[in-house]
């Protein structure tokens, strides 16, 4: 069998076992994951035993599973050592509440957690738990934390619990998980080696006066993603952001603006140099007709206030009328029929795709981590399932080098 029909040949997976009922799936899961080519070791915690047996995971991964920091064995390799700098990936399936947190906060007190600590290399995690545990700020805010740090958060799935509820908080099945594997090697694959793409991130600020601005609730995270993907899938990065919370991606050009005019500007002159636009940011379509010197007061005896507002310019559509254009990608943000939406915009401003999310729905889009879009092109339509925003990215991405390939 070739790399083609096997696309996880040659990749080396550490699976991570934390504690949950979740964990008998792992078997099944390590046989997928090696019939499509992957070496896989496994590292299983205390609880993780209660759930599955570690003879049962050493017969179908071929290898003696490592579970503690002080073995014989272990400390003479420093197991922990030799593990990490042997893996491509270290995936924790299922991930529990307590592994996330030890993960967040760096604690390292059994062989798994240590080797969180001690990897360079990328982590990947399958929360599994129940949905109240899930759902607890303690989790969201460790789950966040690690989001930020790079870790890949898959899934959960939502659906009936082994403690008869039902919710957020089921571990992805194995074939989920195992096409998650092969996304994340694809995006290993220099697929858009030398593209130039710049990227638009973020709100923008439209001023009123020296202290106050519009603006919106974008946090940039969805173009910050694409950001950091496409540059490890080889292409060069301008990333021109509105102000956001975010570290700045590595070895990515970023410019920092605030108002939508100062986006436009910088977009216009990327342009030197730009295979691929993608207008990610959340532009403000108005800004007020007179920005006030000084700060404006309150008026005695008026209760009215009226602002004119009057419109920016539409940055992508600008962009997608030049000569030539490069290939333009969009995004559709709504909250109702979020087809027939995207796809007039993709036709009145001239785009090649465009993303259209539904953000009326909870955790998806705005401010959040996770993301599920409808790519369109003026022929045909690809969906990207509910997933981390980094895995959102990959999956467009691989669509829109598809794309521009083909129009090149
Ligand atoms: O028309 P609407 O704002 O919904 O279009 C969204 C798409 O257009 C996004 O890709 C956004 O970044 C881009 N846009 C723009 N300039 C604007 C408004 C939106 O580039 N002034």
């Amino acid at each position: 069998m070739n790399k083609r029909q096997r696309p996880l040949l040659g990749k080396k997976i550490l699976l991570g076992i934390s504690g949950g009922i979740a964990a008998y799936k792992c078997a099944e899961l390590t046989r997928r994951l090696i019939e499509q080519g992957a070496e896989i070791r496994v590292v299983m915690t205390a609880c993780a035993k209660e759930f599955i047996t570690p003879l049962t995971m050493q017969t179908v991964s071929g290898h003696v599973i490592s579970d503690s920091l002080f073995t014989p064995q272990a400390a003479a390799s420093i197991e922990h050592i030799e593990l990490v700098k042997w893996a491509n990936l270290l995936l924790i399936a299922p991930a529990t509440a307590n592994i996330i947190a030890k993960l967040s906060n760096g604690i390292a007190d059994d062989l798994l957690s240590t080797l969180c600590l001690a990897t360079q290399g990328p982590i990947a995690i399958s929360p599994a738990m129940n949905v109240q545990m899930y759902q607890a700020a303690a989790t969201q805010n460790n789950l966040s934390i690690i989001a930020e740090r790079d870790v890949f958060i898959w899934g959960p799935a939502e659906g009936m619990q082994a403690c008869g509820d039902v919710g957020l908080g089921r571990m992805l099945e194995p074939d989920a998980l195992v096409d998650l594997c092969i996304n994340f090697f694809a995006s290993d694959a220099k697929i858009l080696s030398s593209v130039s793409i710049t990227i638009t991130a973020g709100p923008t600020q439209e001023a009123l006066d020296p202290v106050r601005y519009i603006s919106n609730h974008s946090s940039g995270k969805m173009g910050y993603a694409i950001a950091v993907c496409a540059q490890k899938m080889g292409a060069n990065i301008t990333l021109i952001s509105g102000p956001v919370n975010l570290s700045p991606p590595k070895n990515v050009k970023l410019i920092k603006v605030l108002s939508a005019k100062e986006m436009h500007c910088a977009s216009l002159a990327s342009l030197k140099e730009c295979d691929i636009f993608i207008a990610c940011a959340a532009v403000a379509d108005y800004k007020p007709a007179r920005f006030a010197s000084q700060k404006m007061k309150k008026q005695q005896g008026i209760d009215d206030l009226m602002i004119k507002l009057v419109k920016n310019p539409d940055i992508i559509a600008s962009i997608a009328s030049v000569e030539p254009p490069p290939f333009c990608v969009g995004f559709a943000a709504e909250t109702q029929d979020v087809k027939e939406h995207a796809l007039k915009k993709l036709k009145a401003k001239k785009l090649d795709l465009i993303a259209a999310n539904n953000v009326s729905i909870t955790d998806q889009g705005f401010n959040s981590d996770q993301n599920a879009l409808t790519v369109y092109s003026k022929s045909r339509q690809f969906d990207i399932p509910f997933a981390d925003k980094k895995e959102v990215a990959v999956q467009l991405l691989t669509i829109i080098s598809k794309h521009f390939t083909a129009k090149e």
